[in-house]
């Protein structure tokens, strides 16, 4: 049965109130994600992009992503086949650089870096173009300099860190050009071909819908890993959507602990925008949590 509940009058507002509180014990969780991450500036060219079939690739949270995250997204992307592939943020952890204790178990931040390296390289490795939005996790060593008075000089560039390798004369190589295709955005704005535009953050809080309706244009987001969620809304001259992307986590990792008694457990998949109009694709699942290898029957237009 399917119970509207955001239909009932007062509600959007008491949600959005809830959204705030949740995103205030987040804050809590995560440390000020507010805080200007001073983006060092690399200013992607002036392109007109195919946003026909968008491919929405959800907070992976490497390396502590979902075991079947990257075979997932690569039969996603072959039944898709993409005009273009955008990334809700948190692509990292930084689960050791956290600004909350992390687990003595688990990587220092030394270790845990190359992981994700590694983990990038394999990503981008299947996704040469990749526009991605700085987010509270894949932002973290920016956040953490910032805090403890780092100058911006200092901080290398996200593609530098993921995948750069600083020669002894100090110049920075990038082995087989890795990652001169990702963009990062701290705000990405999408042209749909039916002359719409959705706007992409990594969280715009936890009322998405309201969101869309106060911005009057379609939402996209990260970030809230129990949802993978599409909703619809009519405005007095167009119709709007929003999307949250779910998650490719992995449930079981220590690192993803503090989440473990919540009623609602992390929603494992991606999304897609086709022809305008977004869509959920959760990841199918057998008992163990791992991916079945099928894909979910996704309507398309
Ligand atoms: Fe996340």
């Amino acid at each position: 049965m399917n119970i509207d509940l955001t239909g009932a009058m007062g509600l959007d507002i008491m949600i959005s109130r809830m959204g705030d509180i949740i995103d205030a014990k987040l804050a809590e969780r995560f440390g000020p994600a507010g805080t200007p991450p001073k983006a060092k500036r690399r200013i992607k060219p002036a392109t007109t992009h195919d946003n026909s079939r968008v491919l929405v690739v959800p907070d992976l949270h490497v390396p502590y992503n979902h075991p079947d995250a990257f075979s997932f997204l690569v039969a996603v992307r072959d039944w898709l086949k993409p005009t273009r592939v955008i990334c809700t943020g948190d692509e990292v952890d930084n689960h050791a650089m956290s600004f909350h204790t992390s687990d003595p178990d688990l990587d220092s931040a030394g270790p845990e870096l190359e992981k994700s390296r590694a983990g990038m390289a394999e990503l981008e490795r299947h996704f040469k173009q990749l526009d991605l939005v700085t987010s509270n996790h894949g932002s973290l060593s920016r956040r953490k300099a910032y805090e403890h008075g780092i100058p911006e000089r200092l901080i290398t560039h996200y593609r530098h860190t993921l995948f750069g390798e600083t020669e002894d004369d100090g110049t920075v190589e990038y082995p087989e050009d890795r990652g001169a295709g990702w963009w990062w955005h701290d705000e990405l704005v999408i042209d749909l071909p039916d002359g719409r535009h959705a706007v992409m953050r990594h969280t715009w809080g936890a009322n998405l819908k309201l969101m869309a309706q106060r911005n009057g244009c379609c939402l996209i987001q990260g970030h809230h890993h129990g949802l993978l969620d599409v909703q619809h809304a009519q405005l007095a001259r167009q119709r709007i959507w929003s999307l949250t992307a779910g998650c490719l986590v992995d449930p079981e990792c220590p690192a993803m602990a503090y989440g473990r008694g919540n009623a609602v457990q992390p929603m494992i998949g991606c999304a897609a925008i086709i022809d305008s109009e977004p869509c959920a694709i959760p990841m199918p699942l057998d008992r163990r949590g791992r991916w079945t290898g099928r894909l979910p029957v996704v309507p398309t237009a």
